[in-house]
């Protein structure tokens, strides 16, 4: 059974003019322990379906799947880290993670809660910080921050939208690293299944198994393309392979077409 399956999902939001539609016929489904990465332009609805699969959009027809059972609303085997980072302003840093895993790990000792907290602010170079406010940090910390919180959920699920979309180079490439780190965890059978939106496409092809590409809006699925590198990868090396070069040629050259649609793509569907 797949881990996540959305089968024929359609989804509009009201608009002044009657209806948007935001999805159209999207299928795919994610295996446990896969990393899959969701590629499309600006407005082509990557948070719309991220958004059905934390449980706070409801398609308009279709259905998501976890394990088998349908989404109807967020669920503590997910975590999500949004596009606008959304940590509780009234918390300092370490208490937003500490909440977090609260939400996660009912049974966990408060004293287990912060120090597991801790763990995490450090993994994401914010110690120092911990006892900090939201608006004391800058935009890249505060991302930071968002994300130590779903990593420290140690949830069987991420959904990641654009999280690395704030961060400078350098702590992006970190971030990275230790997100791979933790998705490999400790072993096969303890894999998180990861469903990541980004523009990125070096970063897709870092980090995922498999990248979906979708169309322009209503966003329908492009193309899909499987990423055979082994792990662990080193980006400087698969970066000068034939098979990376043509694999982001591929990904560049339909990510830029204006008219990027499904009839488009088959071309280059590998
Ligand atoms: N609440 C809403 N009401 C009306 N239209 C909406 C609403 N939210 C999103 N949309 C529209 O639905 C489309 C998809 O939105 P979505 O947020 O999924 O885009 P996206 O692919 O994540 O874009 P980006 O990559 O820029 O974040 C967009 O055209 C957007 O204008
Ligand atoms: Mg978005």
């Amino acid at each position: 059974m797949s881990k996540i399956e959305i089968k024929n999902l359609y989804a509009e939001y009201a608009d002044k003019d009657g209806k948007f539609q935001a999805l159209k016929d999207v299928s795919f489904s994610v295996r446990a322990g896969e990393f899959v990465s969701v590629i499309g332009s600006s407005g082509c609805g990557n948070s719309t379906l991220l958004g059905v699969l934390q449980g706070i959009i409801s398609p308009s027809s279709g259905s998501a799947f976890i394990d088998g059972r349908p989404v109807t609303g967020p669920g503590t085997n997910r975590a999500a880290v949004f596009q606008h980072y959304s940590l509780f302003p009234w918390m300092t840093v370490r208490k937003n993670i500490a909440f977090g895993i609260k939400q996660a790990k009912k049974s966990l000792p408060r004293n287990a809660r912060y120090a597991a907290a801790q763990v995490f602010l450090t993994r994401v170079g914010l110690s120092g910080s911990e006892h900090k406010y939201p608006f004391q940090l800058s935009g890249g910390m505060q991302q930071r921050a968002a994300i130590a919180r779903a990593l420290a959920m140690d949830t069987d699920i991420l959904l990641m939208d654009e999280p690395f979309g704030a961060i400078d180079a350098k702590n992006r490439s970190n971030m990275q690293k230790l997100l791979l780190s933790l998705w490999e965890g400790d072993g096969p059978s303890k894999k998180k299944t990861v469903v990541f939106v980004t523009h990125d496409i070096d970063e897709a092809i870092f980090l995922s198994d498999r990248i979906i590409m979708l169309s322009n809006s209503p966003g329908q699925i492009a193309a899909e393309f499987d990423v055979y590198f082994p792990r662990p990868r080193i980006h400087s090396t698969i970066r000068e392979t034939g098979e990376y070069i043509n694999l982001r040629n591929k990904l560049m050259t339909l990510f830029y077409d204006e008219n990027t649609g499904v009839a488009a793509a088959e071309e280059y569907t590998i």
